[in-house]
């Protein structure tokens, strides 16, 4: 029970990694928010501790009005998660339209920046506070045809860096995990269009990996607890790789 009443906002609650972390983060006995587009993907978690908002994080009045509230239900924010995520399937830099660009860095990058602006305003008043970002092992050891999830992953990466140090002096950490490939929906999506998603699909992400296996999402949501709790009290700007030795 580490984590006994602190406040930690879970973006993309519903996805495979973030109700991992979220449940964890339960367990571990914090006060848990999770926020996503599909609310009756974080319909399972019926714990007196989680509340479900489900918005687009994208929707900058949505995103503050849904701090607003959670900050207004508990007094305080400690922690915030950014796990929500889209992915690219392969394809050659020609075929990749401006649009799907403009789409991709919006999920994986904007994101990032409105949630990360209403933590930094309810945790500054209190000089405490953890911010993490799921970024991903790509930003550094890339696959071919995923140039802009990968870029997207690097500039998440350098942003964590980014408010690190400008966040420091008000007693708030900001650090990245940067995943390997992991079992959730999304891994099926890095694949070529068209390509079959299967066992076999699976195992290649998995053959990739040094360790021999498929990142789970209870090893993320581990390294999230860690980094959320007082045990991380002077870990700021790391970037963990938590993905069996693929980066390197
Ligand atoms: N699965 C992998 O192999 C892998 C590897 C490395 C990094 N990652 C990263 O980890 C993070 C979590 O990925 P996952 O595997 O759990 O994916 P997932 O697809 O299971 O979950 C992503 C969640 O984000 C939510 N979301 C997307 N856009 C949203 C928006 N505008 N507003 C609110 N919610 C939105 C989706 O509804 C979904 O529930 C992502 O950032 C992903 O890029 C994944």
């Amino acid at each position: 029970m580490e984590l006994k009443d602190k406040v930690v906002v879970v973006t993309g609650a519903g996805g495979g990694m973030g109700k991992a972390i979220s449940e964890k983060l339960l367990t571990e006995g914090a006060l848990v928010v999770g926020m996503d587009l599909k609310e009756a993907s974080m319909k399972d978690r019926n714990h007196p501790q989680f509340t479900a908002m489900a918005i687009d994080i994208l929707n900058e009045e949505a995103v503050a009005s849904a701090f607003a509230e959670a900050h207004e239900q508990y007094g305080k924010i400690d922690g915030l998660v950014n796990a929500i995520g889209m992915a690219q399937s392969a394809s050659s830099i020609e075929d990749v339209s401006l649009e799907f660009w403009h789409q991709l860095m919006n999920v994986n990058v904007t994101s990032l920046f409105l949630t990360s602006k209403e933590a930094a305003k309810y945790m500054k008043p209190k000089q405490q506070g953890s911010i993490i970002t799921i970024a991903s092992i790509s930003a550094v050891r890339p696959r071919p045809g995923l140039q802009a999830y990968i870029a997207s992953k690097g500039a998440a990466e350098s942003f964590s860096r980014a408010l690190a140090i400008e966040l420091a002096p008000h007693g708030i950490r900001v650090n990245t995990v940067h995943p390997g490939p992991t079992d959730t929906g999304m891994l099926g999506q890095f694949a070529a269009p068209g390509a079959d998603v299967d066992t076999a699909k699976k195992q290649i992400f998995a053959d990739s990996v040094p360790m021999g296996r498929l990142v789970a999402p209870s090893d993320i949501a581990e390294s999230i607890s860690y980094l959320v709790s007082d045990r991380a009290a002077m870990v700021t700007g790391a970037v963990l790789h938590v993905d069996g030795g693929r980066g390197l």
